[in-house]
Parts: structure tokens; sequence; C-alpha cells
């Protein structure tokens, strides 16, 4: 495990978060009047897999269930295409949120049901590495009542994941939603990752064989005066050096509705903050792809320039997680 890791996190390489689920791609496909259909998930997802040059920047991908059943159009299936192009095969394995009644005011992860077999079954097919993802939202004093719950799921999916020698991505989301400052969500990451991180010790999680992906401490999507990358970069680090152990295998971030542009010129801010005490890199969907969806729209005739757009994007936070990018990179190509 800890070779997929560092594989993982190889200097220079990122991680593509392509395992939206059926409903969250067909709403964002409804949104651009692509019509929502297995095929045409099938074919969006072959656009970026396919995409040439991927494979120098890319280190592994998520998929999700039916994504990882599905094939290229000449007959691949997507876990061999991504291993012939080096790439590490990953895979979504909670299965969304669920209210219960312990419970008050929160959302809880479900997905623990069946996951030994499940995980057996993808590794299977490849997968090396599995994902989790729980969400927080950034509150009165931080405490997400779901917290404790998401957490000691997330250990228990951690534990089994590591029991068949698959790398765990463990994804305790601190929403953007909302209206709060920077520092408030510097406080609730703080709060969230640090019971996860002891829920995961507690357990008897090998921290070196689990990559952390989180968010990064941005002012809430409706906030007023929004912070600037330094100020994100900086109660990021700080936050995550407050909660996470310096053993922690890698800490990837997610975009988490930030705009392209913002989400690599925070993880730029963050880079520049180096030497960190893990490992660091994107694991983003939304700020890889949706300039790609809404230039693809479905039709094959835009097939190349959507591929260009997401070589781009990705070539953009490969720069950023070296500390490389400057917004003036946007205005060429
Ligand atoms: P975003 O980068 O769109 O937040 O997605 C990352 C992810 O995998 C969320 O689970």
């Amino acid at each position: 495990m800890k070779k997929i890791v560092t594989a993982l996190m190889e200097q220079g390489k990122g991680i593509l978060a392509a395992d939206e689920s059926n409903p969250t791609a067909n709403e964002r496909f409804s949104a651009l009047g692509i019509e929502p259909t297995e095929e045409n998930r099938r074919r969006y997802r072959e656009l970026l897999l396919t995409t040439p040059g991927i494979e120098k920047y890319l280190s592994g991908v998520i998929l999700y269930d039916e994504t990882i059943r599905q094939k290229t159009t000449q007959g691949v299936s997507f876990p061999e295409w991504l291993q012939s192009q080096n790439i590490l095969v990953g895979i979504k394995v909670d299965e969304g949120l669920e209210e219960i009644p312990e419970v008050q005011n929160g959302k809880v992860t479900k997905g623990l049901d069946g996951l030994g077999k499940r995980v057996k079954e993808y590794t299977e097919m490849g997968a090396v590495f599995a994902k989790w993802r729980a969400v927080a939202v950034v509150g009165d004093g931080y405490a997400d009542p779901a917290i404790k719950e998401n957490a000691k799921r997330l250990a228990e999916y951690a534990s089994v994941c590591q029991e068949h020698s698959v790398v765990p991505m463990v994804e305790p989301e601190v929403l953007m939603d909302g209206t709060h400052s920077a520092e408030d969500a510097e406080g609730a990451i703080i709060e969230t990752v640090a019971i996860v991180c002891d829920q995961l010790q507690q357990s008897g999680v090998a921290l070196e064989a689990v990559i952390l992906k989180t968010a990064m401490s941005v002012s809430g999507k409706e906030a007023v005066g929004r912070a600037d990358a330094d100020e994100v970069a900086e109660r990021t680090v700080r936050a995550l050096k407050t909660a996470v152990p310096d053993t922690m295998g890698g800490v990837v971030f997610l975009s988490g509705g930030q705009s392209p542009e913002e989400a690599v010129k925070n993880l730029n801010a963050i880079a520049r903050l180096e030497p960190h005490p893990w490992p660091i890199t994107f694991s983003f969907s939304r700020a890889l792809q949706s300039p790609v969806l809404a230039e693809w729209k479905g039709k094959d005739e835009n097939a190349d320039e959507a591929q260009a757009l997401f070589l781009r994007r990705v070539a953009l936070a490969i720069a950023a997680d070296s500390g490389a990018y400057s917004e003036s990179m946007e205005a060429f190509g």
C-alpha cells in the first residue's frame, strides 16, 4: 500500500476525480442539455480518459461503479485502459448520503453493507485505491452534528480497504455552501479532520497508507469579501498542520465548487508554502471538468476541442501543484 501511496503522490502528477454518481453526472449533463443516458456517460468518460498526454500528468483516476465496468469504443475496459497508460485505478465505494434518527440535522454517508465484498470485486477489476466522501457543514461553533458518526464510518471503511491492501482515500469534505469566512472554514476543517484522524488511529488504520482528501479553507460561496489565495493558503496549511499527523501518507485537495481558476490559484499558493509534512497534490473533479463538459455538450464534433481544454486544465493544475502557476498562463492556448 505504501508503494501505491508513493505512486499516487508522485511529484509532478495529480489525481482526476471522475467518480460522479449517476444522479450527479446526470444533473451536470441536463444543465447543459446533454441527454443523461448510460451511453453518454460512457462517451464522456472515454473522452476524458483517452485524452492524449494526460498520462504525463495523472497518477490516478477515481471511477464510479458504472464507469469501472464500461469500455472504450475499441472494447478496452476503462480500468485496463488506465493501467496501459500507467495510471492507477481508484473507485468511489461510498453510496451517498442518508439521514439517520440518531443524528439530528446532519447527513451521514452510507455504504458499509457488503463493503468487503465490493472492495474485493473492485480489486479484481484493477482498483488499488478507494474513496469515501463524507460531508460537513461550517456551522455555529463548527461542530457538525454528524461528524462523529461519519468519522466512525470513515474509519471502518478505511480498515476494510486496508484489509484488502487497497489504499483508502478518506474524504471528510467541509462544504463551501454558505456565507462563512475563510477563518470559519479553517476552524471547521481543524475540528472535522482532527476527529476523523483520531478515529482512524483509534481504529488501527495505518495512516502512512491513507490519503486524506480535504477542502481548502475558502470563504463560503455566498460570502461577501472572499479571502484571496494567500489567505486561503495560510489558513489551509495551518488547519492541516494542526489536524493531520505527519505520518499521513498524502494530502489531496478537492475543488468543492471553486472555479477552475480559483482552485489552481489557491493550490499554487498552498504549494508555495512548502515544505509540508506530507506530499500534496490535487484530486479535482469540477475544477478540471466543468469547462470540458461545457465545451463537449455531448457532440462528437466538439471532442477534440474538449480534450485540448481538459489537457490544459490538468497541466495548469500540475503547474500549481509545484507553485509555478501564474494567472497570465490562463490567457494562452
Ligand atoms: P470536486 O473537485 O468537484 O469537489 O470533486 C472532488 C470529489 O471527488 C468530491 O467527492
